[in-house]
């Protein structure tokens, strides 16, 4: 999004350029100066930067527009023209959430390309694969921590503080996984919480879809029961 922004700057276009923008704070909102000073070189641009958990000194109608997560509430109230070209980039639920909504707005479906946040090459084959290795307990000392079953491999292990995610724990175990961001952006690590409770560090940008947890970024919270 940011080179299409530089080739429109560079092309001194005059299209009209809508930059809609979501992110937790201020201190999560990369290319921030960059983007306001590209976007100002535009003679036609609007912006909206959606805030969802604002810091204390991140300044409304300077730093961020609205409140909130970005979504079609805010995407119908800026009454956006059904015919333009819509680019969205982000995680994949917040990509269909958003392709659907602007389908229902009217706007046709070639007019809306979407990009996963991530980098694709990191994707791991996932659950369908086959396992290069039968999974097994971790090497090293077993942990003392709650009991975390993997439900599709038959491995019941006990959690332990050296790792920092369950993550790292199936991958510990060679029970196959999938992810890509590693930090609760993509959702790519999404995956059915048969039981137990998890916790989140840090904490995923959108939740995971009831009865799933993302694996790259929580710890169990008590014995859990994951579909892997
Ligand atoms: S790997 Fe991206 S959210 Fe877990």
């Amino acid at each position: 999004m940011l080179a299409m922004l530089h080739a429109l700057v560079a092309g001194a276009s005059k299209r009209d350029v809508c930059w809609l923008y979501g992110a937790r704070n201020g201190s999560e909102h990369p290319f921030a100066s960059e983007t306001r000073q590209l976007l100002g070189a535009l003679p036609r641009h609007h912006s909206q930067i959606c805030y969802s958990a604002p810091d204390p000194e991140d300044r409304l109608h300077i730093d961020f527009d609205v409140r909130g997560h970005l979504d079609m509430r805010v995407i119908e109230q800026l009454n956006l023209p059904r015919d333009g070209d819509f680019y969205i980039c982000g995680p994949t639920g917040f990509m269909s959430d958003l392709s659907a909504g602007l389908a229902s707005f009217g706007v046709a479906k070639d007019r809306i390309r979407t990009e996963i946040f991530g980098t694709g090459p990191l994707m791991t084959p996932g659950i369908a694969a086959s396992p290069r290795q039968t999974p097994h307990v971790p090497a090293g000392p077993p942990g003392s921590g709650p009991m975390v079953s993997f439900a599709r491999s038959g491995l019941n292990v006990r959690w332990g503080s050296s790792f920092k995610s369950l993550l790292e724990l199936a991958e510990a175990c060679d029970v196959p996984v999938r992810w890509s961001c590693r930090t609760g952006v993509c959702h790519n690590c999404e995956t059915g919480l048969v039981a137990g409770n998890v916790s989140y560090q840090p904490e995923p940008i959108d939740a995971a879809a009831d009865g799933n947890l993302l694996i790259c970024c929580s710890r169990p919270e008590g014995n859990v029961v994951i579909d892997l």
